[in-house]
């Protein structure tokens, strides 16, 4: 099938490599003319695991093409997928600005029906909204043409982005059109193999089912965080609780992990986004702007922790960190926990020795050169001349490391672990003072 894809980003681009590795015809769009060439030579803007060699054998092979050329977009795809940014605005809804501007693209080149599928992560009432905008534009022009849109949300996880998309759990189709169902199955149908994963519901309640999946995970998140920050108070252990309570199957044992808060380019987004949609209704959203308080709070636990250590007074000090990203697997870094820790220890006249096993290029693009954050190769690197070590991000490589070296490297035996990737019992024989989230046991012996 002859597929369109607008925005060469994140969701774009693996929507795009997954769609041609089952055999589709697959054209992207995109308005920045430096990544279009640099993906024709193979340089893949993101780290992804196992994104690159497909995106490059798809494209030699023919299936995939990139360019900026619109109009050849437009007339190439039978369906065509906006999978452009939505950032927040000012106040925290979401931008729809380039959302429009494709809807508006496409009427302008469109010569024969199209199915215009929102990828994007995008408010209720949306669909409607690129309806109007290519029926204005069509009006505008003089010309007619059929179209449908179709609410179709993604639901992949950086990181595991390639896989997700190759064998999602669900496909959600908001549709009013029996034709544009059955061309989305057929689209869809190499991805929809074992069982039928196809749920098909109205526009609407497809793109409330987007936010309110990551409006839940979220929740879970900061549910259990609060949960932590009263296990401290009461002299309990979070990690038990957690145990306890993941073993009730309506609970289950995924995302109720602790730490120093979720990040990224959805969680926080989201919520917020929602949180403002129920607003422009007339309803004050009060769990989601919960999730949201509790979460900023979370951000900036471990620098309590610091500070709290150190009596207020952490000017002079130099802290090793180990990781920078929001979460393992990936380079992303916004919204990333760490990005807050290093801010408040800068503020306070520390210095940072960081590594990351993915994240350093994009570190060092956010924050440039400066005086107070020295990028490391190695996580032993960042260690050397540190006085203490905290740990943002849970990647593999950090939960079995050679404490006794660790101890040896750092001028204090103190680890602040915002994931809790060790057990206190573990670093007490150790002689490191240990400090976790939401376990207040360990806390509590120092
Ligand atoms: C999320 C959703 O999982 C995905 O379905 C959606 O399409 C996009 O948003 P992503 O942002 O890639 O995906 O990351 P995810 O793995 O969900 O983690 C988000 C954040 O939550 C990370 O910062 C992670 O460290 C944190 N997290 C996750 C916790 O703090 N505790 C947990 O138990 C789980």
């Amino acid at each position: 099938m002859k597929v369109t894809v607008f925005g060469i980003g994140y969701v774009g681009l693996v929507q795009a490599a997954v769609m041609a590795e089952v055999g589709h015809d697959v054209v992207c769009i995109d308005v920045d003319q430096n990544k279009v060439d640099k993906l024709k030579q193979g340089h893949i803007p993101i780290f992804e695991p196992g994104l690159t060699p497909l995106v490059k054998s798809n494209y030699e092979a023919g299936r995939v093409d990139f360019t900026t050329d619109a109009a050849r977009g437009v007339e190439h795809g039978e369906v065509i997928f906006i999978a452009v940014g939505t950032p927040p605005d000012e106040d925290g809804s979401a931008d729809l600005k380039y959302v429009l501007a494709v809807a508006k693209t496409i009427a302008t080149h469109m010569t024969k029906h199209k199915i215009v599928i929102n990828k994007s992560t995008v408010p209720v009432g949306t669909a409607d909204r690129v309806k109007a905008k290519i029926d204005e534009t069509l009006t505008q022009l003089g010309k007619t043409a059929t179209f449908d849109v179709v609410s179709n949300p993604e639901f992949l996880k950086e990181g595991a982005a390639v896989n997700d998309c190759m064998r999602p759990d669900r496909i959600i189709l908001g549709t009013d059109s029996a034709k544009a169902e059955k061309k989305l199955r057929e689209l869809y149908s190499p991805f929809n193999r074992n069982h039928d994963k196809i749920i098909v519901m109205d526009i609407r309640s497809a793109e409330l089912t987007k936010y309110a999946a990551n409006c839940m995970l979220a929740t879970k998140i900061s549910f259990m965080n609060e949960m932590a920050n009263l296990a401290e108070l009461l002299g309990a252990d979070i990690e038990n609780v957690r145990k306890g309570i993941g073993s009730d199957p309506r609970i289950g044992y995924q995302f109720i992990y602790p730490g120093c808060g979720y990040g990224g380019s959805c969680f926080p987004k989201d919520v917020q986004a929602l949180a403002r949609s129920a607003q422009s209704v007339g309803y004050t959203a009060k769990v989601l702007e919960a999730v949201e308080a509790v979460n900023y709070a979370q951000k900036e636990k471990l620098f309590e922790y610091i500070l709290r250590h150190f009596n207020g007074d952490v000017a002079g000090k130099t802290v090793a960190l180990w990781g920078l990203s929001f979460k393992p697997n990936t380079d992303d870094m916004r919204e990333a926990s760490s990005r807050v820790l290093m801010e408040k220890l800068w503020a306070a006249g520390a210095k940072v020795k960081a590594f990351d096993p993915e994240a350093m290029e994009e570190t060092q693009r956010i924050y440039g050169s400066r005086p107070e954050l020295s990028l490391m190769g190695t996580k032993e690197a960042a260690l050397e001349g540190a006085d203490f070590l905290v740990i943002c991000t849970e990647w593999q490589a950090f939960r079995a490391p050679d404490f006794d070296l660790i101890k040896s490297k750092l001028s204090l035996p103190l680890i602040f672990d915002g994931r809790n990737l060790f057990e206190p019992k573990l670093m007490l024989e150790y002689g490191l003072h240990y400090y976790a989230i939401g376990r207040g046991l360990s806390v509590k012996e120092h």
